[in-house]
């Protein structure tokens, strides 16, 4: 077999220009979403992602404000402004791009922004409702990966989807949003022993470890569809993903590749939970 390649950038597209003509319809009513970027130091790769997000929110017409600020910014300096964003009624999304300077507690960063106002979903409120299967903000890369199996139809419901990696950001909320769709979910992770029997056994694959090539072809079941959230900058500048992509192609029905797969849709989701909150702002 050989894979159908799911192009996350396509879909991004696609939905980034729905989004720009309902952000035209909400202006011409007086409202205009408005996203603050909060951005401490100065980590290349945070830079980098920071200014995806605003090309993205100008495409769309989505406000968006960068604040950056020194990595010497304590976390009273920085307690402070979120409150201030809080109270700001032009601001209908706020984002604190993680990681953190370490003099910073981060939970307690996340926990200060106003669950109304918390566009990565990240806040437990906000975790909490996911978990009890409302409907609130969802983490935007796990919201990007239902949102483009659900653009294939590839059904969820009652396939054994397998997940690699637990953090906060990616791991633990997709196999979340799986179960709400109905899916088995297991999780590994770096402490899981015979790993290869869960990748093996998958439908459903994620792979959101943070390792090239952690994954090929040998550990995935002919017929799966294998999601690669992995974003590895090579030594030669490349970036590539999680799973080796050509040998996993031949065994998978579908793939996601990097670039071009899950990364587009991230922001996407932002700008989609942006304009939201802009929404519920102004019911
Ligand atoms: N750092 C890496 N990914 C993310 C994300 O989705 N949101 C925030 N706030 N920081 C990140």
């Amino acid at each position: 077999m050989s894979a159908e390649v799911i192009y996350g950038s396509e879909l991004a597209e696609s939905l980034r220009n729905q989004m720009k003509e309902e952000v035209g319809e909400l202006k011409n009513k007086g409202i205009v979403p408005g996203l603050t970027v909060v951005l401490i130091g100065e980590d290349p790769a945070s830079q980098s992602y920071v200014r995806g997000k605003q090309k993205a929110c100008d495409y769309v017409g989505v406000e968006s404000n960068l604040i950056e600020l020194p990595s010497s910014t304590t976390e009273k300096e920085l307690l402070n402004l979120i409150s201030k964003l809080n109270s700001d009624q032009t601001v209908h999304g706020i984002l604190v791009q993680l990681p953190l300077p370490n003099h910073i507690n981060e939970q307690a960063i996340i926990e200060a922004i106003s669950p109304e106002k918390d566009v990565d979903g990240f806040h437990p409120i906000n975790i909490g409702r996911m978990i009890a299967g409302k409907d609130t903000f969802f983490p935007c890369t796990p919201f990007g990966i239902i949102t483009m199996l659900k653009s294939k139809n590839i059904p969820i419901e009652g396939k054994k989807a397998v997940v690699i990696g637990r953090s906060n950001i990616v791991g633990k909320p997709v196999g979340q949003l799986l179960l709400n769709e109905n899916a088995t979910v297991t999780y590994c992770h770096s402490r899981t022993e015979n790993m290869q029997e869960y990748t093996k056994d998958a439908d459903i694959l994620i792979v959101a470890v943070g390792r090239a090539n952690f994954l090929s072809g040998e550990d995935i079941k002919e017929g799966a569809v294998v999601i690669d959230v992995g974003v590895n900058r090579m030594e030669d500048g490349k970036l590539t993903g999680d799973v080796e992509f050509d040998s996993a192609k031949e065994k998978a029905a579908y793939i996601t590749p990097v670039p071009k797969g899950v990364g587009p849709m991230t922001i996407t989701m932002l700008l989609h939970n942006t304009i939201k909150s802009a929404k519920q702002f102004n019911q």
